[in-house]
């Protein structure tokens, strides 16, 4: 079908993925106004699957290599509330270019984009074929994330509930096995991007979820590296420290209040932040049945999913 209802709003196919008519116009402005710099550094990701940590993370290697982080390193980490996170939530940091800039009625989305200082870390949850030209070629960077489709189908329902008020988890599994989802199909998401960054690895770095909870040091080295920003063991710790669940979640900063004019509540970016938590919601049918579409999707890409 080309049009469905999707919880309680209209939802249409536009060129194989799913988004709300409101989200069209926004995605149209995007792809006709933007102007990439050869500096921006472009995070990319499906919904739910560590946008926010990801946003975090990048947030803290920029300014633990701007400003120099050497009194929070004197101080050996731990009690330093002064950075930008501390003040702001991750979202308000870096911004979702189709929603907190094209999807603003009271303010021009190219004064917020040409007011900002090089280099730009901003933020899409297009597929990469939605992103325009201005971003596939120039030089600027794109740094995509991604999480196993259960754990991220468990999260997504969390923050359905969260908009919605109770949703059924049984429906929520079959909106999410046909791929009816915001930018869904989850797996033709994830799999533009690991094709193109097969073709451009040093203009594309795919991070997953479960890695990052994994070795959280190395990747975040990794990640910094690729933005040009090498870090050494104290500057990793810092900044996975300053990113850390924990510590975002107890920020007061993401404890009250809505993310700018789009209605979706801070606290709700931070839940329990583990792999496997789909264990406690799937049946054994669900987990098979989605095991076989994924693996029937991924079959012959050379990707293949953590956990
Ligand atoms: P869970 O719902 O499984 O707990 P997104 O940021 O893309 O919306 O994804 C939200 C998911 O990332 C939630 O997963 C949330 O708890 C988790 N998350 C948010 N901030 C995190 C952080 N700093 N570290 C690890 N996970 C985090």
């Amino acid at each position: 079908p080309k049009q469905m209802i999707w919880g309680k709003a209209p939802f249409y196919n536009w060129e194989g993925f799913w988004c709300s008519p409101s989200m069209v116009k926004n995605i149209l402005a995007f792809q006709s106004h933007f102007k990439a710099r050869s500096d921006d550094i472009i995070l990319a990701s499906f919904p739910k699957t560590g946008t926010t940590w990801l946003k975090a993370i990048c947030v803290s290697i920029f300014e633990c290599k701007s400003k120099g982080d050497h009194d929070h390193v004197a101080h050996g980490g731990g009690g330093d509330q002064t950075d930008e996170l501390s003040k702001k939530n991750p979202h308000s940091c870096v911004l979702t270019i189709e929603h907190e800039i094209y999807g603003k009625d009271d303010s021009s989305p190219d004064d917020i984009l040409s007011g900002m200082p090089s280099p730009r870390l901003l933020h899409t949850h297009l597929p990469y074929s939605f992103l325009p030209d201005t971003i596939k070629k120039s030089n600027c960077k794109i740094i995509y994330i991604t999480r196993n489709p259960k754990d991220t189908l468990v999260s997504f329902w969390h923050f359905m509930i969260s908009l919605w008020g109770p949703y059924p988890f049984e429906k929520a599994y079959d909106e999410f096995l046909k791929g009816v989802i915001h930018y869904g199909p989850h797996i033709d998401h994830v799999l533009e991007y690991w094709f193109e960054q097969l073709k451009m690895s040093e203009k594309i770095l795919f991070l997953k979820y479960e890695e990052l909870k994994k070795d959280p040091k190395g990747q975040v080295k990794k990640l910094a590296l690729f933005m040009g920003r090498p870090l050494n063991e104290v500057e990793a710790e810092q900044v996975l420290w300053k990113s850390s669940l924990d510590r975002l979640k107890n920020l007061e900063v993401n404890k009250t209040g809505a993310i700018s004019d789009f209605k979706v509540l801070k606290n709700s970016f931070f839940r329990l932040g583990v792999v496997g938590d789909w264990k406690n919601y799937f049946t054994e049918e669900m987990e098979r049945n989605l095991d076989e579409v994924t693996r029937a999707k991924l079959e012959g890409s050379g990707f293949d999913f953590d956990a």
